[in-house]
């Protein structure tokens, strides 16, 4: 790993959750979040996974430069896992991916809050020690209100539908396109 990607996985800070820079000691949590099927609903893989192959996963993320945190609450408890990959450097963007894996918090406003809190890094200029990122962008199942919600709570606007796109269950699911800007971010974020 590059100084500059180590540099870019700082801890990051919010006002209840913490995001610790994803390690190998996390993969059973995130396992086992995995292993839920109430959580993987509306995840884009659902095969539960071994030891082994969250451990190859783990690998092959961090080899392609995937920027991972654990969401920790206010107790430093886990709670869930938040990432950012795909980063292009030319065009300035990113995708998103956000699992709060512990359902008995669900509701609580921890998505919301693990959401502003990497998106002010993602969207931070890289002379502060930030991202510098102009876009941060992902796919969400249609039918996934709360995530849509939470997303559209931290500025992310539709971009569109991808109809039909993917099959589970026995039907075809549509995915929402949502993307948020950084000049949108910051104005939204900033103190009233
Ligand atoms: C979707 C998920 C991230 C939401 O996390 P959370 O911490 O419960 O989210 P928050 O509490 O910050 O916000 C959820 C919002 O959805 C609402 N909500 C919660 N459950 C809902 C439901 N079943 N139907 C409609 N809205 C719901 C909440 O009221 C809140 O909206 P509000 O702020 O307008 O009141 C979490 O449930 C999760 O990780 N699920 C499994 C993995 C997943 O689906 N990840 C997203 C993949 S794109």
């Amino acid at each position: 790993m590059s100084d500059s990607s180590l540099a870019r996985l700082a801890e990051l800070r919010g006002r209840r959750v913490r995001l610790i820079p994803f390690d190998e000691r996390h993969l059973e949590a995130l396992r086992r979040w995995r292993s839920d099927p109430e959580v993987t609903r509306y995840w884009v893989t659902q095969a539960a996974a071994t030891p082994e192959q969250m451990r190859a996963w783990f690998d092959r993320n961090r080899a392609a430069g995937v920027l991972m945190w654990l969401i920790a609450d206010e107790h430093g408890r886990p709670i869930g896992y938040i990432d950012l990959f795909a980063l292009d450097s030319v065009n300035r963007k990113a995708e998103l991916s956000l699992m709060i894996g512990e359902r008995h918090v669900w509701g609580r406003g921890y998505a919301r809050e693990a959401l502003r809190t990497l998106l002010r890094h993602a969207f931070a200029p890289v002379a502060t020690g930030g991202l510098g990122l102009h876009k941060v962008y992902l796919s969400v199942f249609a039918e996934n209100v709360a995530a849509r919600r939470a997303y559209a709570a931290c500025g992310f606007r539709e971009d569109g539908i991808l109809r039909d796109d993917i099959y589970r269950d026995g039907s075809w699911h549509d995915q929402i396109l949502m993307s948020v800007l950084e000049h949108e971010f910051t104005e939204l974020d900033a103190p009233r």
